[in-house]
């Protein structure tokens, strides 16, 4: 098809993040309630990790529920974690089948008890699986992060575990809940917001952005390949100069 045959594989991100925006937007524009926008979004989500796949990405962090948005519409909060809680339980066979691992970031503990239940229970059902890695960002929110690690970094000081010196660039990524997992190369946004809504602040120092008009639940596979090839365009020079870098 079109754009895949245009990638570098070899060169292709290791990690891809998402923020999946526009959901509210597309169910709009066909008369509907935001939440049948949502439903159509679990599609696009099985749609991206399987293109992901044949890109041999070993990453897809996808940001699905903000700690933010527990201010929206009670009806809305309540609708988005029950499609969370049927959709971790009605993937996890496919998970299964495509060697899909399923990790979660954010407050965990903040999630209601059936999610946190249902995230647990398939996380630990695909904890072996190597293919790829779908990790879900759920009541997730940068800031949040930050705030948490920076505790537990001051209560390990104050323990005697940690010394001052000891906290380096590295130690504090110990600390944050990506812990483990390689900055995304690729961050892509939909709906054609430019903004980052308090994801991964940390993580994208040097990540690459791909914005596009295109609402989430209409997003497909030649969306994604489209995203790489034009991450595939850029020169990351890291702070370097463009001679420094063959
Ligand atoms: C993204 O779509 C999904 C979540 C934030 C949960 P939105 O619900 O934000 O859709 P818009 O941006 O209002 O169209
Ligand atoms: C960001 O989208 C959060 C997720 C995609 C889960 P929002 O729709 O909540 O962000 P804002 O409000 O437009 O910044
Ligand atoms: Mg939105």
């Amino acid at each position: 098809m079109g754009y895949l045959s245009k990638i570098d594989i070899s060169k292709a991100p290791k990690h891809i993040a998402i923020i999946m925006d526009g959901n509210g937007r597309w169910a709009k524009k066909q008369g509907h309630e935001r939440l049948y926008g949502h439903n159509f979004g679990v599609e696009s989500v099985r749609e991206t990790l399987k293109a992901a796949k044949q890109l041999k990405v070993q990453y897809l962090t996808m940001y699905a529920f903000s700690t933010e948005n527990w201010n929206r519409p009670k009806d809305e909060v309540d609708g988005l974690m029950d499609l969370l809680v049927r959709s971790i339980a009605a993937e996890v066979g496919e998970l299964m089948e495509n060697g899909v691992r399923l990790m979660t970031i954010g407050d965990t503990e903040g999630l209601p008890e059936a999610c946190r239940n249902e995230l647990m229970e398939a996380i630990q059902q695909t904890k072996d699986n190597s293919e790829i890695t779908l990790v879900l960002a759920l009541n997730y929110s940068s800031r949040w992060e930050i705030t948490n690690a920076l505790q537990k970094i001051v209560k390990s000081v104050k323990a005697s575990e940690l010394t001052e010196e000891e906290i380096t660039i590295e130690k504090i990524e110990e600390f944050l809940t990506t812990r483990g997992i390689p900055d995304p190369e690729l961050l892509i946004r939909t709906s054609g917001e430019h903004r980052i809504s308090n994801f991964l602040l940390w993580q994208i120092a040097y990540t690459e952005f791909h914005f596009t008009e295109v609402l989430w639940p209409d997003f497909r596979e030649e969306d994604l390949f489209k995203a790489v090839l034009d991450y595939q365009s850029r020169e990351r020079r890291f702070g370097m100069v463009s001679e420094q870098l063959t």
